[in-house]
């Protein structure tokens, strides 16, 4: 089953913006304190969401559908050499905070663009809200982009900035002074209405461009690398404002970054993409926890990966050689007896024990050190493990550690770890992404 979230803010925010078309002139019904962080029903239980939605539908509103954005095989090709997304399905829930990570040139803006209606794909189907909306132009779509550049316009106010959309719909005099101070006090700007953007500072205009695109409660916010042109400490408050923000309107976002911290710190979940394609797509932790291919593996945080062959189990584990000598425990779902397989582990989950010392239930490795660095929280090892393989190790800097001392290069070490921390990774894609030349059969045009 799949969850929804406990935000009323959210449904009443989108039942407005869906009558706001139609008259233009209903009670903002909008930003009440988020019931507790993140707060999602949990299954079997009847959410908040289904008991607003009854009292809407009595007052005649539409349900909100519980997948505000739905990509159906969606390819993107310029010319006949790029495919720039290849064959991609994705399905993001009412009110979710979703990222798409990856590098540069993966496919993240296409992959945006498509939803906010500035490309079309060559082949596949999009839908917002249960709507067709493939073949609709951008300013069809209930969406708001927020582009890096934020673009506001320097020669108008804050507020005339913030107000900008009301003003282009008409909207009443009265009404936009409330809606507009209403966005400069949900992104704690009250007082800067007179100013011009060059009077504020780069993470005061970051928050009027995300008011300016807030204000005409768009159903999605379309996000791409909006805080790229800051400082890393200020990045890092926006980060949290961003999702603050997120939870109190309660509406979709779709983030893009190439910035795994970014990424982490405030999704729901989180597609990870690597040359057009959806390499995993999860929670935070389960990727992080459980990265399915040795791309995301290493894309997200630091893992120490190696080769071995499944050779037997004991109990709930499975026994993985890596030579005639060593042998490792991993969790046994999904590897079958005999598999070649590259399994992984993360530098902070394992500890650095004395050679020899009692390690009954863990897997133990042995290895000499080649370098260590003291980093204040922790200090972070390079270990050479016998076959050649370096392992990198972050041991927290506990009384534990201190008492232990700092291992000094050339030192003998054992590795110690849980088999339940031990990971199994499928081979990154190497090959290029094929072309399709013929167009999908599924395409439907409006
Ligand atoms: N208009 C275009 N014509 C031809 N190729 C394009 C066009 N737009 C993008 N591409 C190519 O498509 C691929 C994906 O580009 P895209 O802009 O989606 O990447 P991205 O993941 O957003 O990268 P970045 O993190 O650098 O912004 C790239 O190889 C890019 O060169
Ligand atoms: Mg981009």
């Amino acid at each position: 089953m799949r969850s929804t979230f406990l935000r009323p803010a959210n449904l009443a925010w989108k039942a407005a913006s869906s009558y706001e078309s139609a008259t233009d002139s209903v009670p903002l019904l909008i930003l009440p304190q988020p019931v507790g962080t993140g707060a999602k029903a949990v299954d079997g239980a009847r959410s908040m969401d289904e008991r607003s939605g009854d009292s809407l539908a009595a007052g005649g509103a539409e349900p909100v559908s519980a997948i505000d954005v739905r990509l159906v095989d969606v390819t993107k090709r310029f010319g006949t050499q790029v495919t720039a997304v290849d064959r991609i399905d994705l399905e993001v829930t009412d009110g979710e905070f979703f990222s798409l990570l990856g590098p540069s040139g993966c496919g993240k803006t296409t992959t945006l663009r498509m939803i906010g209606g500035f490309e079309q794909p060559t082949s596949g189907l999009i839908e917002l809200q249960g709507q067709d909306v493939t073949w609709l132009p951008p300013y069809k779509r209930n969406v708001n982009t927020v582009f890096q550049d934020y673009a506001l316009f320097p020669h108008l106010t804050i507020f005339e900035n913030v107000a900008f959309g009301l003003r282009r719909k008409k909207t009443g005099g009265a009404e936009i002074r409330r809606r507009a101070a209403e966005m400069l006090e949900l992104v704690e700007l009250r007082g800067y209405d007179g100013r011009k953007p060059g009077q504020i500072s780069g993470g005061q205009a970051q928050r009027v461009a995300l008011a300016r695109a807030l204000i005409n409660r768009p159903a999605v916010l379309l996000l791409d690398e909006p805080l790229g042109a800051l400082d890393l400490k200020l990045r890092k408050q926006m980060q949290l404002e961003l999702k603050r923000i997120q939870q109190e309107v309660g509406i979709t976002f779709i983030y893009v970054t190439h910035d795994q911290d970014e990424a982490m710190t405030m999704s729901d979940r989180i597609a990870v993409m690597h040359r057009g394609r959806f390499e995993q797509l999860g929670r935070p932790q389960d990727l992080y926890e459980r990265p399915r291919t040795s791309f995301v593996a290493g894309f997200l945080g630091v893992s120490n990966l190696m080769t071995g062959r499944i050779d037997g189990a004991d109990g709930a584990y499975a026994i993985v050689r890596l030579d005639a000598s060593t042998a490792l425990r991993l969790p046994r779902e999904g590897v079958s007896d005999g598999a070649s397989v590259q399994l992984g582990v993360r530098p902070e989950k394992i500890r650095l024990v004395g050679e020899g010392s009692a390690t009954a239930d863990l897997n133990v490795l042995s290895g000499r050190v080649r370098d260590a660095s003291y980093t204040g929280v922790s200090t972070q090892y390079l270990v050479d493990i016998p076959g050649g393989s370096k392992m990198t190790v972050y041991e927290q800097n506990t009384a534990r550690a201190a008492a232990a001392g700092l291992r000094r290069k050339g030192d003998m070490v054992g590795l110690a770890w849980s088999p339940a921390d031990t990971f199994v990774v499928q081979p990154g894609r190497t090959e290029p992404a094929p072309s399709r030349y013929q167009e999908a059969p599924d395409v439907r045009r409006t």
